[in-house]
């Protein structure tokens, strides 16, 4: 199981403050965008990389060089991408069925209200988009996308294309998934993208990620660097808890609901009040 069932619980008067205090930074920022990473979806059942259940815990990283490995041969890649189509690896098997939880459904009920502008999300799962989040940066790609290496046209990964390696339709470049892997750049729309995002953010929240992968996390320290609040839902303390202004340990989907429930009755507060 990809969440940690033995993790300790706050108390319920701790969650309760940690939780106002949370929604009280939300409805004062003017510009809140989040970033998101494996421990979101942990209640989707997709498994997380690192901590005690990651994959990379259990199996160890991956090679460093698999951009690389694409690059230097494609067929051989796209070989391998077959294989586990056929034969699905342990994310590869979650990732097929996977529904958004409570806190992919509270991110989006945040962005809805209008106080969550911007999400990037290290995730590939298409959660994000299945629970309705319409702002959505997918830094890492999105795991059912084809993205051509030249010119950067994306098209559904439905099927295993009969010509590998794939070429694009749009100007015969170089197909492979869209998902980013070890030694990849970051796509530049994506990467420009989450720069003016953030740049324009006064207020950051952070959910379910180790905040360790760059340039990812880089854009919480920005954020941060310019003296604005962060907040952290994570089960575990991260590298930046002590940097947020509120760092809450716990599941995602629970904690994420009930601030969303704040948020909300702030909101109405607000708007009862005579101006
Ligand atoms: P990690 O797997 O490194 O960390 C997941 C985090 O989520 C950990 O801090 C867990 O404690 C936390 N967590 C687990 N279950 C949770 C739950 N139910 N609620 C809240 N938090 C929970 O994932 P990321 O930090 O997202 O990139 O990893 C970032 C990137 O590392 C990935 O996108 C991947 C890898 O390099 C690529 O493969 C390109």
């Amino acid at each position: 199981m990809a969440d940690y069932d033995d993790a300790p619980e706050l108390p319920e008067h701790v969650l309760e403050e940690l939780t106002e205090q949370a929604a009280e930074i939300l409805l004062q920022a003017r510009y809140t965008i989040a970033l998101t990473g494996a421990g979101i979806s942990a209640e989707s059942g997709i498994p997380t990389f690192r901590g005690k259940e990651g994959l990379w815990t259990k199996h160890g990283e991956p090679p460093l060089n698999q951009y690389e490995q694409f690059v230097t041969d494609p067929e051989a890649w796209w070989e391998r991408v077959v294989e586990r189509r056929r034969n699905p690896d342990e994310l590869s098997a979650s990732l097929q069925d996977a529904v958004p939880n409570d806190g992919h459904f509270a991110m989006a009920a945040l962005e809805e209200v209008g106080v969550l502008k911007h999400t990037i999300t290290q995730n590939v799962d298409n959660l994000h988009r299945l629970a309705g989040l319409a702002h959505l940066t997918e830094i890492h790609g999105n795991s059912q996308w084809l993205r051509c290496m030249d010119c950067g046209t994306r098209s559904p990964f439905d099927e295993i294309p009969e010509q590998r390696p794939p070429r694009c339709d749009q100007c015969g470049g170089l197909v492979k998934t869209d998902t980013v892997m070890f030694g990849e750049p970051i796509p530049r729309l994506a990467l420009d993208t989450c720069i003016r995002e953030a740049s324009q953010a006064d207020c950051m929240l952070l959910v379910g990620t180790t905040a360790v992968v760059s340039p990812a996390a880089d854009f919480a320290w920005e954020v941060r660097s310019r003296g604005n609040p962060l907040i952290e839902v994570n089960l575990d303390p991260t590298v930046i808890s002590a940097h947020c202004d509120v760092a809450i340990h716990g599941k995602a989907g629970e904690i994420m609901s009930r601030i969303v429930d704040k948020v909300k009755r702030g909101l109405e507060t607000r708007d009862e009040q005579p101006s």
